[in-house]
């Protein structure tokens, strides 16, 4: 058994902000993750961070431009402390050594982003969030703090309704081990690749989420999933909004931009969901190229803009599509990119079990309502993952220690479930995981109706049943990667159908959850956030409300 006060699942930006925090305050703290904290997903993020630097910004309206753009779902308490610290949390991530772009005088850049009332996000290149991480794992490295790498967790241990640790796979070799902790932070990100066009790393599969759900933490919005709308074709790799906050543009095969039947003021910078629905409509009634893409623009901004402000996607597009963006259009659709749902917690990353915390992507905090602003999910790593880590340090100092004999129990279970999962034949988790996919891109994408949507849950039921008799065939113990994909694919199963299900129930269009049966948003029904329960039979839905502030909800026009 392996020991310690705090342990933080996932060494993503909003993991390591955690540890930092917790270490700070003098915490016995380590990090656990699936993989080398520089591998995780935050070091794709292209674009930029929010803040509102400029003198004629303010946190206020970085608050409006965010409740807007969540279209009236986000709880406007938690907004009002993303937007309140985001100053102060960038420019100690530039102390900390963040190489971000500068002004001609010296000053952070900042480059316009969609639904923004300014030029509002702070950037390192085309390379912002691979930086940050960067930063923060030199801090770590700094403090000491210990890391666990290439481990997967399987099972949270839950104990008279207090997260008491957890088990965890050794990836080298297989074994299980249990981890005691006084409090556990989720900090596990996203689970994009439950669709077959996602802009998420390979290892997005929303384990983290699915150990919270399974332990009885109810799933919050999770019917908001969001689709960027400018992914590169045939890899759906990210191409930046930067590239149109730097003044791209968007053409239809008639090399009309049509942005301008949309959102005729804020064209190629309306919010995401607004172009990408845009998109998707081009594609869908014949207006795209052969092959279902649009064309974004950046020729005109010049060799020397494009190598100093956009390199990264300059360099995938040449790498991945054979298209140097300094000489032609990069050939883009939407793809799945982030999810605003999550592992229901409040400001301080608490969940409703004590000393389970959740941070980051994997959690909603609800920071994002039903659809969050470019630039956003940066900020939210760093401004509640140390929150979570000063929460958590609190909480611990009242906390015993509890016996082994409950981790050995449950170490011995799961050893049983694992054994029992490996044999000669049965079904194979990768024709399961693939069938998944396919049915959440065509049912449960930009466009959702009641049939794909009713569809979508009868094959997600079917799945689940047949992933009970998934046999592992491969018997070795060093990086078994067909045991390990086999175990994740539960909570890829389980996180679509309350996805489907949510969707499902919610009658209206909201933000990223648009209904082409149910076309406006409604307010009088639907303004609450929606919580999945896990029970054996599927999720049982119940529905809170929605925090209101200073912003009454209005019509978003662009
Ligand atoms: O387009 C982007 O660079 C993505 C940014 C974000 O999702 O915040």
């Amino acid at each position: 058994m392996i020991d310690h006060d705090i342990i933080v699942i996932g060494g993503g930006l909003a993991g390591l902000r955690a540890a930092l925090e917790a270490d700070k305050k003098g915490v016995d703290v380590a990090i656990i993750s699936k993989v080398h904290p520089i591998r995780s997903h935050s070091g794709a993020a292209q674009g930029g961070i929010n803040a509102s630097l400029g003198l004629d910004d303010s946190w206020g309206s970085h608050a409006l431009d965010t409740v807007k753009g969540s279209d009236y779902l986000a709880d406007q308490d938690t907004v009002e402390i993303l937007c309140r610290e985001a100053p102060e949390r960038v420019i100690e991530m530039e102390n900390w050594g963040t190489n971000f772009s500068r002004t001609e005088d010296g000053n952070i850049a900042q480059r316009p982003f969609g639904g923004a009332g300014f030029p509002r996000t702070c950037y390192a290149g085309d390379r912002t969030g691979h930086n940050l991480l960067h930063t923060l794992y030199e801090q770590v490295l700094r403090s000491g703090i210990k890391v666990y790498s290439e481990w997967l967790v399987t099972k949270l241990i839950v104990d008279k309704e207090k997260c008491v640790g957890f088990l965890a796979m050794n990836t080298i070799d297989s074994k299980l081990e249990s981890f005691r902790a006084k409090a556990t932070i989720l900090a596990t990100g996203g689970y994009g690749r439950i669709y077959q066009r996602s802009t998420n790393a390979i290892i997005n599969r929303g384990s983290g989420i699915g150990l919270a759900y399974t332990a009885g933490v109810p799933l919050q919005d999770m019917e908001f999933v969001q689709f960027h709308p400018t992914t590169l074709l045939g890899t759906n790799i990210l191409i930046t909004e930067g590239a149109r906050g730097e003044g791209g543009y968007l053409y239809n095969k008639n090399h009309e931009r049509f942005m301008i039947n949309y959102a005729a003021n804020a064209m190629e910078l309306a919010q995401r969901d607004i172009v990408a629905r845009a998109i998707q409509t081009e594609i869908d009634e014949g207006r795209a190229f052969p092959g279902g893409y649009v064309q974004l623009d950046i020729t005109h901004l010049g060799n020397d803009t494009i190598n100093e402000r956009l390199p990264g996607i300059r360099q995938i597009s040449i790498d991945f599509a054979g298209v140097d963006p300094v000489k032609e259009p990069i050939p883009v659709q939407p793809g799945q990119h982030y999810s605003m749902g999550g592992v229901s917690s409040n400001k301080d990353g608490e969940t409703p079990v004590s000393g389970l915390y959740a941070v980051g992507e994997c959690a909603c905090i609800s920071v994002h309502g039903a659809n969050r602003l470019g630039g956003n999910s940066l900020l939210d790593t760093v401004v509640f993952g140390k929150r979570a880590g000063a929460a958590a340090s609190d909480y611990i100092v009242s906390q015993e220690a509890i016996s082994d004999d409950i981790l050995s129990k449950a170490i011995a279970d799961e050893n049983e479930m694992i054994k029992a999962l490996m044999g000669e034949s049965g079904e194979n988790f990768a024709e399961i995981r693939e069938e998944l996919q396919a049915v959440m891109q065509n049912n449960v994408g930009v466009f959702r109706t009641r049939e794909k949507l009713d569809l979508a849950f009868e094959r997600i039921k079917e799945l689940k049943k047949r992933a009970d008799n998934i046999k592992v065939m491969s018997k070795t113990n060093v990086f078994n990667f067909e045991l390990l994909n086999a175990l994740e694919l539960k909570a890829m199963l389980e996180l679509a159908q309350v996805i489907t299900l949510g969707a499902l129930v919610r009658e209206e269009s909201r933000g990223a959850h648009f209904r082409t049966d149910f076309t406006e948003r409604n307010d009088e029904e639907w303004l609450k956030h929606t919580l999945a329960y896990y029970t054996e039979e599927g999720p049982r839905l119940a529905y809170k409300d929605v925090t209101i502030t200073q912003f009454q909800p209005k019509r978003r026009e662009y």
